[in-house]
């Protein structure tokens, strides 16, 4: 089910995307005004319609949430599971899905939550109609391609480079996850059935 080494192919693409320098704006001309993309809120929540890389869909209800350094993924795949993905800035990630046979897998990654700023540098690719919203669009080091409302900077749209599609149905600034949401069940926690891999 899990995807290990294309999640940590992404992961380390995070990395990059983290670590990578702003190009250097200022030596742009005054009346070439570049648009620069709106850092995410420091918590949001949101509905994402998602397509993934073998055409399989899922959506997924998104809580970020920067002062807390905890990103929740709650991803439900057509007619499949209903998966938890609980990502801390520590690196420790758990997967895990509920009921009589819930699984669950602990991944320890070397980068933390993506910070609002995370879109800083990115190339500018000017405006494009995508999902029927006229958009600004980047592109930031092959990685993801952003697409943002030009009227309300909403997010709209971003790709991945490896064909994941993601659609922004709904943005909810400041809509919190309650914290009992985010506990990993206890079968994450014992040799038996948690599953640990690095
Ligand atoms: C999902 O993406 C694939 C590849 O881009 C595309 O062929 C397919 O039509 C998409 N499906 C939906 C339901 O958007
Ligand atoms: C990271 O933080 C989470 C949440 O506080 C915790 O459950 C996990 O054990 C921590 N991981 C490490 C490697 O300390
Ligand atoms: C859990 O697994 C058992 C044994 O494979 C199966 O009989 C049962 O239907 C499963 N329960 C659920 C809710 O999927």
């Amino acid at each position: 089910m899990m995807k290990i080494n294309e999640l940590c192919t992404a992961i380390a693409l995070l990395t990059l995307l983290q670590l990578s320098v702003p190009t250097n704006a200022d030596s742009q001309p005054a009346e070439m005004e570049v648009p620069t993309p709106q850092p995410w809120p420091e918590q949001f929540h949101a509905l994402l319609y998602m397509n993934l890389s073998t055409a399989q869909l899922q959506i997924s209800n998104l809580y970020y949430d920067w002062p807390n350094r905890r990103n929740v993924n709650i991803f439900q795949k057509q007619l499949g599971v209903l998966l938890y993905d609980i990502e801390w800035n520590n690196g420790t990630t758990f997967y895990y899905t509920l009921g009589e046979n819930g699984t669950c897998m602990i991944m320890q990654f070397d980068v933390g939550i993506l910070p609002p700023d995370f879109l800083d540098g990115a190339n500018y690719l000017g405006t494009q109609v995508t999902d029927g919203f006229l958009c600004n669009a980047w592109e930031k080091v092959d990685f993801i391609w952003y697409y943002e409302d030009v009227l309300t900077k909403r997010p709209v749209r971003w790709d991945f480079y490896d064909g994941i599609s993601t659609h922004v149905i709904t943005f909810e600034i400041g809509e919190l996850l309650q914290d009992s949401f985010t506990q990993a069940p206890a079968y994450c926690f014992t040799s038996q059935e948690g599953q640990r891999a690095a």
